[in-house]
C-alpha cells in the first residue's frame, strides 16, 4: 500500500510572514485529512520558522534543494545537516529548474539524493523531459536515463524511502497538463526502471506526478493505479488551493 504524498513547492515564493500566515489558514482547513502525506517545501529563509509552526501536525517539511557535500568551503549553499537541523523530512532534487538555470547534471542529482539519505532525509528525486524531447519521441528515453545515471548509488535497502516526481518541463508553469493516460504511461515506465534496479522495492516507491496540477484536475491524475501524489508549484501558493489539492475530491465535490 503506497501512502499517497502530496506536496507543495512554494520555490522561490513567500517572506517568513507570508509563509506563517499560510500555515496558520492552512492546518485547521487539513487537520481531518487521513491516509496521505502533506509536504511543504518553503524556501530556506522560512524552513526553520514554518517547521516550528508545523511541529505535532499532519504536514510534514522539506527542503527544495540541497548540497552533496556536508560542510565546507561552499558560498551560499545547504547541507544535509542542516536541513535535518531545521526539521526537514523530505528534500527536492534535480527539480527541472535546477538542472536548466543551475546547470546541474543527472550524477549531481544523484550525489544530492544519496547525501539525503544518509542523513536522514527522503529525496523527491525530480526527473522528466522538455518539450523537444517529447515531440522527437524521446520522452522514455530521457527520463530512463535520469534514473539510471541518478539512481546508481541509491543502496537497494533505501530504495522504499524515495519518491520520484514526473514533471514534464512543457507542463511546468504553463497551465498545460499532461492527460491523465499519458502520465500513467510515463509513471508506469518509472516504475518498470525502478523494479529492475531496486526488484520488489519499485511497488512501494512513490512516485508524484507534478506540472500545472489544480484542484480541478488532481482527482484524474490520483486515480491512475502508478500515480500516488503530486508535486504542486503555483496552485499550492493559495491555502485554500493546496487544501483542495490534499483532498483530491471528484472536482464536483470538492468546491
Ligand atoms: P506548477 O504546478 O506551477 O506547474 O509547478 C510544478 C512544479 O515545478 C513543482 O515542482
Amino acid at each position: 500500500m503506497r501512502v499517497p504524498i502530496l506536496a507543495a513547492n512554494w520555490k522561490m515564493h513567500k517572506t517568513v510572514a507570508e509563509a506563517l500566515a499560510f500555515v496558520e489558514a492552512f492546518l485547521p482547513s487539513v487537520r481531518d485529512v487521513e491516509g496521505v502525506e502533506i509536504v511543504i517545501a518553503p524556501p530556506f529563509t522560512a524552513l526553520d520558522r514554518v517547521g516550528e509552526a508545523l511541529g505535532g501536525s499532519n504536514v510534514e517539511l522539506a527542503a527544495q534543494d540541497v548540497h552533496a557535500e556536508l560542510f565546507g568551503a561552499f558560498t551560499g549553499e545547504v547541507s544535509a545537516t542542516m536541513l535535518s537541523d531545521v526539521g526537514c523530512r523530505y528534500g527536492i532534487v534535480g527539480h527541472s529548474e535546477r538542472r536548466t538555470l543551475c546547470g546541474e547534471t543527472d550524477a549531481e542529482v544523484g550525489a544530492k539524493a544519496t547525501t539525503l539519505l544518509r542523513n536522514g532525509i527522503r529525496p523527491i528525486f525530480c526527473v522528466g523531459e522538455s518539450l523537444d524531447e517529447r515531440e522527437a519521441g524521446r520522452a522514455f528515453d530521457r527520463v530512463g536515463e535520469q534514473l539510471d545515471k541518478g539512481l546508481a548509488k541509491i543502496p537497494s535497502e533505501q530504495a522504499e524511502e524515495l519518491v520520484v516526481a514526473y514533471e514534464p518541463i512543457w507542463a511546468i508553469g504553463t497551465g498545460r497538463t499532461a492527460s491523465p493516460q499519458d502520465a500513467q504511461e510515463m509513471h508506469a515506465f518509472i516504475r518498470d526502471c525502478l523494479a529492475r534496479r531496486f526488484a520488489s522495492a519499485a511497488s512501494s516507491i512513490r512516485i508524484q506526478y507534478g506540472g500545472s496540477v489544480k484542484p480541478d484536475n488532481v482527482y484524474a491524475l490520483m486515480a491512475q493505479p502508478d500515480i500516488d501524489g503530486a508535486l504542486v508549484g503555483g496552485a499550492s501558493l493559495d491555502p485554500e488551493s493546496f487544501a483542495r489539492i490534499v483532498r483530491f475530491a471528484p472536482p464536483e465535490e470538492s468546491k
